[in-house]
């Protein structure tokens, strides 16, 4: 499979008045098309810092994408999307890679009809006639699953459910067949059964365009039956990478096998299911040269704190960051 995105040494942080943030520090991945890659971690680890950083979302100040390269490969050959202008990255954005945001509510624009909003989204990247953009803008509407799609076309997004805004957020990102779309926890401000159907039209959508997909979430559990591949994020670095398969066989990380061990089984007694790791992710504004996850890992040991540890291949197609796992044997 063709590489489609090569992010390498991404590096970002937000100059605020408490300090430097260090969001990301260091990311290196690459995407395949039509693959669906999951970024999983807990709160603050830099899973959406890392992508906007990708997609030039970041506000600057405070933020600042301060090294690295984001390469995006076209049959023209490869882009840095970090040194694209303001005008280019937009067209890029939303033409060629859709973004699903965690919550619609803040990306939808309040005072535009739905439809329109879709509408203007396919006349600035196809050069549609507005007539050819709302035709197929209730089509759109009617294959992310909202009912009555004339009706709904005018529609603004306050007079519409969670559910129904977010399935407008995926019609505007799929819109124009883009080769990546990135969901951003699309569907934890949902219920759990709005969440079950969106999770399946960003599947059937996938099957159906062939889409390059990244799927940020904390839920590990939603990825075993989606992704193909899976980033572990944290302290803004990526501690495990590995096919879903691989990750859930043989986690190699002491923080993955904590995430995995923090699964909800149905297969343990009520009272036993949930353990969670020990301690909370560090403090983003101190500066670090040890491994962020040695506060919290129970086999830490000296070199841990002295150095912090790079993704190294332990398997084919499997890397890990943790100096226990090569020197320790895990
Ligand atoms: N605008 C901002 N100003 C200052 N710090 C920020 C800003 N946005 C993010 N951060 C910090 O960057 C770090 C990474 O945040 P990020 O939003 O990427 O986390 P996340 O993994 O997406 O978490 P969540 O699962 O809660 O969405 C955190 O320490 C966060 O506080
Ligand atoms: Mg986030």
């Amino acid at each position: 499979m063709a590489v489609i995105l090569e992010v390498k040494d991404l590096v970002t942080k937000f100059y605020t008045l408490d300090g430097v943030v260090n969001a990301v520090n260091g990311v290196s991945f690459t995407l395949d098309e039509g693959e669906t890659l999951a970024v999983v971690g807990e709160s603050g680890c830099g899973k959406s810092v890392s992508m906007m950083s990708v997609m030039g979302l970041i506000s600057s100040p405070p933020g600042k994408v301060e090294s690295g390269e984001a390469l995006y490969y076209t049959s023209q050959g490869a882009r840095d999307l970090l040194k694209l202008s303001a005008n280019e990255m937009n067209e890029v954005r939303g033409g060629q890679i859709g973004f699903v945001f965690q919550d619609p509510q803040t990306s939808l624009n309040p005072i535009l009809k739905v439809g329109e909003q879709i509408s203007e989204s396919l006349m600035k990247h196809l050069g549609i006639s507005a007539r050819d953009a709302r035709l197929r803008a209730l089509e759109l509407l009617a294959e992310v699953g909202i009912s009555d799609p004339e009706l709904r076309y005018n529609a603004y997004p306050f007079q519409m459910s969670g559910g129904m805004r977010q399935r407008v957020m995926i019609a505007i990102a799929v819109a124009c067949t883009p080769r990546i779309v990135i969901a951003d926890e699309p569907t934890t401000a949902l219920d759990v059964t709005i969440q079950a159907q969106i999770v399946n039209l960003l599947k059937q959508l996938r099957a159906k365009m062939g889409v390059a997909t990244i799927w940020i979430t904390h839920d590990l559990g939603l990825v075993a039956g989606l992704a193909d591949r899976v980033l572990v994020m944290y302290g803004g670095k990526i501690m495990e990478a590995a096919p879903v398969d691989l990750l859930y066989d043989n986690p190699c990380h002491p923080y993955t096998v904590g995430l995995l061990g923090a699964l909800p089984r149905l297969d343990i007694h009520e009272a036993k299911r949930l353990v969670s790791i020990d301690g909370a992710p560090p403090d983003a504004t101190i500066p670090i040269n040890h491994c962020p996850f040695a506060w919290r890992c129970i086999h830490a040991f000296e070199h841990c704190w002295n150095e912090n540890p790079v993704l190294t291949n332990v398997e084919e197609a499997h890397q890990v960051a943790c100096f226990h796992v090569f020197e320790k044997g895990g």
